[in-house]
């Protein structure tokens, strides 16, 4: 029996190996938005793990849209600069497809990094003012967001285009425009945080319709053959909040925008807790995939091989997004190839230890049980 995990997948032109996605991490190593050597190793080591694609890091549009003063950007020609320099590093070593995901933190930004405590950084510390959609801070504790008017929304679309033509010259395989976690797109399609009561809040058409725009501006922007994905959620675990019926309603809009595919994800837009355990977000991934027929890519908690095996084989999603699980184990898709009968792009400095018997091959070894 061939793995269905291990088989190939196109969103557009651009072909996977397997349905293997390392999902983006932020890593708050970057200085003034720049890329560093951080990158190199992580980036590069995470290029080796036999992926089908790599997708880096939430990266900011402007320097606002920045979630700590360490967070990626993509919105100077230094920032530019700096990760066309991990880029030409990495790509001499690994032909994984990378892709980015573009994002602004909205009134999620200026925090601390992770470790550096809680709380909003101040401008004497090199904090900046956050947008959102309203003027709701996302806990008391955290600087009130400024609301943004048709002026400000416009400087950020424009901003995402501008991000976009970057990936254009980076040769980036393939952007995922960040809409979940509460960060801003996601917090104008949640009630929680969208409290307007002009055409951009309100009812979910409205809620939307930022978020779409960015989506039309940023396609219109990247060349037809390359593949745009989003990330949303697909509830916010809150009463008050985004519901799956609001992820299907959004995917079926992206969908009919041109969207290749939906990564599903959760929570965020309140402190509301998390059910955390094996799959939770997959049901989410599952309904979006079912009701709108869209390519989706389910992420959270997918540890075990035989897992992402299922849920790829059963058609819950197509793409299986990695986390915490590769960063652990960033041989993570050897091992599943090993114990699932798949194959897996190997460098072949490493080709003696990819499988259990050491047989040495050149590139593109086979592992597992031949
Ligand atoms: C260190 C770290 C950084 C993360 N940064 C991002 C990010 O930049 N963008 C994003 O959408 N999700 C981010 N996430 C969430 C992951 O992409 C993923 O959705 C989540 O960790 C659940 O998957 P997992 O259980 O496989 O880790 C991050 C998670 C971790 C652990």
């Amino acid at each position: 029996m061939s793995s269905a995990l291990f088989s190939p997948f196109a969103l557009r032109d651009l072909a996977l190996a397997n349905r293997i996605v390392v999902s983006p991490m932020c890593e708050y190593s970057a200085v003034d938005g720049c890329a560093t050597d951080w990158h190199v190793i992580h980036l590069g080591h995470l290029a080796l793990s036999g992926a089908g694609l790599l997708i880096v890091e939430a990266t900011a549009v402007n320097a606002q849209g920045r979630i700590s003063r360490e967070c990626l950007g993509l919105y100077c020609d230094e920032n530019e600069a700096a990760l066309a320099r991990v880029l030409a590093i990495v790509r001499r070593y690994s032909a994984m497809p990378i892709g980015i995901q573009l994002g602004h933190a909205g009134r999620k930004g200026s925090q601390r990094k992770p470790g550096d405590g809680r709380g909003t950084v101040p401008a004497s510390e090199g904090g900046w003012q956050t947008v959102g959609p309203s003027a709701l801070p996302f806990i008391p504790e955290w600087q009130t967001p400024q609301e943004l008017d048709r002026a400000g929304m416009e400087a950020i679309v424009d901003a995402f285009v501008h991000a976009t033509r970057r990936c254009v010259r980076l040769g980036l395989d393939m952007i995922e425009i960040h809409s979940a976690h509460g960060y801003l797109l996601s917090s104008f399609l949640s009630p929680i945080a969208n409290r307007r009561t002009d055409a951009y809040g309100g009812n979910r058409e409205n809620r939307m319709r930022f978020p779409l725009e960015v989506f039309v501006a940023v396609r219109d922007a990247w060349p037809a053959g390359r593949p745009l994905g989003v990330r949303c959620n697909g509830t916010d675990w809150d009463e008050r909040g985004l519901t799956p019926e609001d992820a299907v309603d959004y995917a079926r809009a992206l969908k009919d925008l041109g969207c290749d595919y939906v990564d599903v994800s959760s929570g965020g837009n309140s402190m509301a807790p998390i059910p955390l355990g094996p799959g939770y977000q997959v049901p989410f991934a599952q309904r979006v995939r079912s009701e709108v027929g869209i390519v989706t890519m389910a992420v959270g908690l997918i540890r075990e091989p035989q897992h992402a095996e299922a849920i790829v084989a059963e058609g819950q999603a197509d793409l299986v997004a990695i986390g915490r699980g590769i960063l652990n184990d960033p041989r993570w898709p050897w091992h599943a190839a090993e114990e699932l009968g798949g194959n897996v792009n190997v460098p072949v400095q490493y080709a003696r230890a990819a499988t259990r018997e050491g047989i040495h091959q050149h590139f593109a070894l086979r592992t597992g049980t031949r």
